[in-house]
C-alpha cells in the first residue's frame, strides 16, 4: 500500500485547503461534509500516478485530480437522490441528513467547481483538459439515465449493462488518467492508450461493485447492502442469473423482484440466493478478472518502461480484489 499512500496523504492535504467556509453555510455546508467523508480516493490517485508515469510531478496534477474526485463526489450525491439512498460511506447521505433541495443544490454547485479547477493551467492544458470533461460529465449522464431506465425494463441485454456501466463508472477512471497523461503533455498515442487501460478498468470495477452491493459486508462496504436489488438494478448479477439459471429459477428471480408484498429483507435474501445458486455470483467475479487482464494487456503497449508500469499493474490489482 505504501505507493497508494505516497498520493493519497498529498492529495489529502490539498483537499483539505479546498474547504470552503461561505455562505450561504446549506450550500458550502454539505460540500464539506461529502468530501470529507471519506473515500478511497481511487479517481485522483490515478491521476496523480499517470501524471508521474509520463514524467510530470504529482504536483502539478492536483487540480485536475481535484476536479475529478469533486467531479465524483457530486455525482454521488445525485446518485444517493435517484437511488433512494440511505448510506454513503458508513453515514447519512447529503439529501437524508440535509433534504432534497440542499443536495440537488449543493450537487450543482460542485459540478461548477470541479470544472473551475482547470483555470489553473495554462490555456492548451485547460482547453484539452475541459474539453475531455465536458465529454466524459455527458457520458456519465447518458449512463446515469439508462440506469435509470434499466428499473422498469425487462429485457435488458448483457450488451447494453455492458455499456451502461461504460458510461455512468467507466468512462470517469478512463478520464482521470488521461487528465493526467494531458498534464504530462504525453503523446496522443500513450493519452488513448492510457484512456483505454482506465475504461477497462473502470468496467471491471462498476462489475466489482455491483457484486459487492449484493455480497459485501455491511459492517465495511459503507452502502446500503442489497440497494440494487431493492431498486430493481438490472446488474450483472442479475442478468446472468436469468441467462444461466434453472427455468425455476428465472421464475422465482422475476418473482421476487416484482412483489410488492415482500420485505426488503426477504426480498434482498431470497434474490442473493438466486444469484448464488445459478452461478451468477462466480461469473461476475470471473468477468471483474477478465476486464482486469485485457487492461493489463493494454497496459503492455504503452510505452513506458516496465517499472513505471508496476505501480498501475499492483494498483489494478487491489481493486480487483476491494471489498470495500
Ligand atoms: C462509488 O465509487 C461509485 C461507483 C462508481 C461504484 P467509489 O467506490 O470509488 O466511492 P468512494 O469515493 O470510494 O466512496
Ligand atoms: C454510480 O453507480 C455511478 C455514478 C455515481 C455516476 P451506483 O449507483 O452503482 O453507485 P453506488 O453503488 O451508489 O456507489
Ligand atoms: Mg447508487
Ligand atoms: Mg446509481
Ligand atoms: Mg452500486
Amino acid at each position: 500500500m505504501q505507493h497508494i499512500e505516497q498520493y493519497q496523504k498529498p492529495f489529502l492535504k490539498y483537499l483539505e485547503r479546498f474547504t470552503v467556509h461561505k455562505e450561504p453555510q446549506n450550500l458550502y455546508q454539505p460540500i464539506n461534509y461529502i468530501l470529507q467523508l471519506g473515500g478511497k480516493r481511487l479517481r485522483p490517485i490515478l491521476t496523480l500516478m499517470t501524471a508521474e508515469v509520463f514524467g510530470a510531478s504529482a504536483e502539478k496534477a492536483m487540480d485536475a485530480a481535484l476536479s475529478i474526485e469533486v467531479f465524483h463526489n457530486f455525482s454521488l450525491v445525485h446518485d444517493d437522490i435517484m437511488d433512494d439512498a440511505p448510506l454513503r460511506r458508513g453515514k447519512e447521505t447529503v439529501h437524508e441528513k440535509w433534504n432534497l433541495n440542499t443536495g440537488i443544490l449543493s450537487g450543482d454547485a460542485m459540478l461548477i467547481m470541479a470544472y473551475q479547477l482547470f483555470e489553473n493551467y495554462d490555456s492548451s492544458t485547460f482547453q484539452d483538459l475541459a474539453k475531455l470533461f465536458s465529454k466524459t460529465a455527458l457520458e456519465v449522464c447518458e449512463g446515469q439515465q439508462y440506469d435509470i431506465d434499466f428499473e422498469t425494463r425487462n429485457d435488458v441485454t448483457i450488451e447494453e449493462y455492458l455499456k451502461m456501466i461504460e458510461y455512468k463508472t467507466a468512462v470517469l477512471v478512463g478520464a482521470a488518467m488521461k487528465m493526467g497523461a494531458i498534464v504530462a503533455k504525453a503523446s496522443d498515442a500513450d493519452q488513448n492508450a492510457i484512456y483505454e487501460f482506465g475504461r477497462l478498468l473502470g468496467i471491471a470495477f462498476q462489475l466489482q461493485d455491483d457484486y459487492l452491493d449484493a455480497f459485501g459486508n455491511p459492517e465495511t462496504f459503507g452502502k446500503q447492502v442489497g440497494g440494487d436489488i431493492i431498486e430493481n438494478k438490472k446488474t450483472y448479477l442479475y442478468l446472468k442469473t436469468l441467462e444461466l439459471g434453472t427455468e425455476a429459477d428465472t421464475v422465482s428471480l422475476k418473482a421476487a423482484m416484482n412483489n410488492a408484498e415482500l420485505s426488503h429483507e426477504e426480498k434482498v435474501g431470497s434474490v442473493k440466493a438466486l444469484f448464488l445458486k445459478s452461478g451468477a455470483a462466480e461469473a461476475t467475479q470471473k468477468a471483474v478478472k477478465a476486464y482486469t487482464e485485457k487492461a493489463f494487456e493494454v497496459l503492455e503497449t504503452l510505452n513506458v518502461d516496465a517499472a513505471k508500469k508496476q505501480g498501475l499493474l499492483l494498483f489494478g490489482e487491489q481493486l480487483m480484489n476491494r471489498r470495500v
